[in-house]
């Protein structure tokens, strides 16, 4: 983030604690719990957002050398990332062109050649096939019909961006907007993976997603945890096109009011949070950033999954730190303990909802003035699926 917007942001969430005030969308909006809960709309996410949307699958650190790989299978296909001996990202589906056995199995690593179990053909890191085991007796093969099936894939600010659809075409600067100058400023591509975990639940996707989506739960939901170092209901809220930020407001703030400007460091006094359309919750700490990457289990409503990663990153000044006796250890630990909240508070209150909209009991949830990220969430899921925008029931 660049140093103005820094200071608008913290200055932004100075006047919202002086003023006792919170970011205000204008009203509210009703949600119909059927959102969390209706198979055909599930059919239509699953086909538009995670098949043919663009989808962020990590950040460079994840392919940290030339000859680095890993897999993934959240799309419910089976997907090899690769950095080749140029350092340059592809995606393939990791489907070998003989009889379709899956060529790599480990989920991540780094690999001269990557050869299949079956028979042994080879392929490099831009999915060439480059050996065929005993070819005068299997006959000819025609290399160049016979690669590893290329995905569309981009490298960009340090993410690593993948369609599931060998056809589809993305441009990311399209898609991030304004967005892509901030995530620049922050060099994510100088991060260093730490370490990832998965929390499986019985809820749709979008109550994961929905519990990033305010701050008005703090006191209540976290008390006994995150209250103890955030200011609960109390945000700024900004827009990119389908994405957003929301900057929550760490107590640590306060002790900023005291220093020059030029010494303010937005995570100092804030954690901005990202959230990159559509399943993606990016959270900013001094450690480095925690990715939350939320998937539904193919077209089920009632089943998802979240893979949460850790990166460090290169530190900044934190007032005190200097005193912790192995900085890295402490950092990971705070990340950490962020990521078992969301295990522990988030995700378990966000699968009693979905036990309340299995159960039918009511036929919407109410999203208020003070959490416009629900808002633009469920209406910029809606407008991508050809909906109209939720109902407005008050000013
Ligand atoms: S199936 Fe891959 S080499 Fe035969
Ligand atoms: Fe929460």
């Amino acid at each position: 983030m660049q140093k103005a917007e820094q200071i608008r942001v913290l200055k932004g969430l100075m006047q919202h604690l002086d003023d006792g005030t919170n970011v205000d969308a204008g009203g509210q909006v009703r949600n119909p719990m059927s959102s969390y809960t209706c198979s055909d709309l599930a059919v239509r996410e699953w086909q538009v957002f995670f098949q043919e949307y663009p989808q962020l699958l990590g950040l460079s650190a994840d392919l940290p050398t030339n000859g680095s790989f890993f897999t993934s299978s959240e799309l419910g296909k089976p997907i090899l990332c690769t950095r080749d001996e140029e350092g340059e990202f592809h995606a393939f589906f990791n489907v070998c062109r003989h009889r379709g056995t899956i060529v790599e199995s480990e989920a991540r690593g780094e690999k001269s050649l990557f050869n299949c179990p079956f028979h042994a053909w080879g392929y490099n890191h831009s999915g060439e096939l480059i050996a065929v085991p005993k070819e005068q007796q299997f006959g000819p093969v025609d290399r160049s019909c016979h690669s590893l099936i290329a995905l569309p894939a981009v490298e960009k600010h340090g993410l690593l961006w993948v369609s599931a659809s060998p056809e589809s075409e993305f441009d990311i600067d399209a898609l991030l907007g304004d967005l892509g100058d901030e995530l620049a400023a922050w060099n994510l591509d100088a991060a260093v993976r730490h370490g990832s975990t998965t929390y499986k639940t019985d809820m749709n996707w979008k109550l994961a997603i929905d519990t990033f989506g305010e701050t008005y739960h703090f006191n209540v939901l976290h008390k006994d945890s995150l209250a103890a170092d955030f200011y609960g209901n109390v945000q700024l809220y900004d827009t990119y096109g389908r994405n957003h930020r929301m900057s929550l407001c760490l107590k640590n703030i306060d002790t900023l009011r005291q220093l020059p400007e030029d010494q303010w460091h937005v995570l100092l006094g804030s954690a901005p949070v990202y959230y990159l359309f559509p399943n993606i919750q990016m959270v900013m700490t001094p450690g480095g950033p925690i990715l939350v990457r939320v998937y539904p289990e193919g077209p089920n409503p009632h089943r998802s999954f979240s893979e949460i990663t850790f990166y460090l990153h290169p530190k900044i000044e934190i007032p005190g730190l200097s005193k912790v006796e192995d900085v890295e250890a402490f950092l990971t630990e705070r990340m950490e303990g962020f990521a078992s909240v969301i295990q522990t508070e988030d995700y378990v209150a966000a699968a009693s909802s979905h036990e309340g909209a299995v159960a039918g009991i009511q036929e919407y949830a109410t999203f208020g003035r003070n959490e416009p990220a629900l808002h633009h969430y469920h209406n910029t899921y809606r407008e991508a699926l050809g909906m109209s925008p939720l109902e407005v029931i008050s000013n």
